[in-house]
């Protein structure tokens, strides 16, 4: 399937490491031209230099997305530079604290809550003008299965990513009839740079045998018995904001291995 993103134009949030990154590229690799956005200036140099190396075009936004008149500034930079932005994809976010909730920061927990859910509201409120002026828009935000179904020692990030994903619902009834499509995909566990480094700490404190036994057993959560890869999510990503995916909006696709089937 072509999905036709050549000359499209698509700003992905987090897209300095893991996630983010691969979408950017997979965008890149489809012919969009791309404005990566993260509070990580090297790893975004590192993101561009990637894209380039494939001969693709893109523009580096190092701001923090909490800060709404900064991602109103990168908004009307890349509309200047490519004279429209296509694609919204919200996938930056943070998972400060693996405890359970009444021993979790509440410092931690407000800002988890203004990254994810205020980051993804703050870029679609500066995004959506030029695509409703223009008639077309694709926005896409990355939740999380934790969300859907619930997950202990992860209550501030599922609550977050749970508000993105009723955000994302009443957006997309707003929007639809300007010909802007808004979709969720919720990985599960994914094997990005952010879960190995989970992994390699989880395995530090288990020991090696320990650790296996436990991985095997998350496994056993997956019909498909296998953690996701990074393309899994890339893949979802772009057929949800090409044109194959233009009668999809107000949805959450699982990219899980079908550890969760919520009806
Ligand atoms: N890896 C998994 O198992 C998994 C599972 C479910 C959902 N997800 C989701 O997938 C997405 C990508 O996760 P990942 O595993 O690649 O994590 P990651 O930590 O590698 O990527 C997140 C990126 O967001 C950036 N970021 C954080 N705060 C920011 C801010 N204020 N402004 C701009 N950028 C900011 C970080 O610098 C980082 O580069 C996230 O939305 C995550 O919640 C991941």
């Amino acid at each position: 399937m072509d999905l036709q993103l050549t000359n499209r134009v698509a700003l992905v949030t987090g897209a300095a490491s893991g996630i983010g990154q691969h979408v950017a590229l997979g965008f890149a690799k489809a012919g969009a031209k791309l404005i990566v956005n993260d509070v990580n200036a090297e790893g975004l140099a590192e993101t561009v230099s990637a894209i380039e190396a494939i001969g693709g075009e893109a523009i580096p936004a190092a701001v923090d997305i909490t800060d709404l008149k900064a991602v109103e500034a990168m908004i009307e930079a890349g509309n200047k530079a490519f004279g429209k932005i296509d694609i919204l994809v919200n996938n930056a976010a943070l998972l400060t604290e693996h405890k359970l909730y009444l021993d979790t920061d509440p410092a931690a927990c407000e800002r988890e809550i203004r990254v994810i859910l205020f980051g993804s509201m703050h870029c679609t409120r500066a995004v959506l003008p030029g695509m409703v002026a223009r008639g077309y828009g694709k926005i896409l935000n990355i939740a999380t299965d934790a969300a859907r179904v619930g997950q202990e020692r992860e209550a501030n990030y599922s609550a977050a990513k749970g508000g993105v994903i009723s955000f994302t619902k009443s957006i997309a009834k707003e929007v639809g009839r300007h010909n802007i499509n808004v979709n969720v995909v919720s990985p599960g566990a994914t094997n990005s740079p952010m879960r190995i480094g989970l992994q390699e700490a989880l395995k530090e404190t288990l020991g090696e045998a320990q650790w296996l036994a436990r991985e095997e057993k998350v496994k056993r959560l997956y019909p498909l018995r296998r953690i996701g890869e990074m393309e899994d999510i890339t893949n979802a990503v772009l057929f949800l904001t090409s044109d194959a995916a233009r009668q999809i909006t107000g949805q959450i696709l699982s990219v899980n291995g079908g550890f969760a089937m919520v009806g």
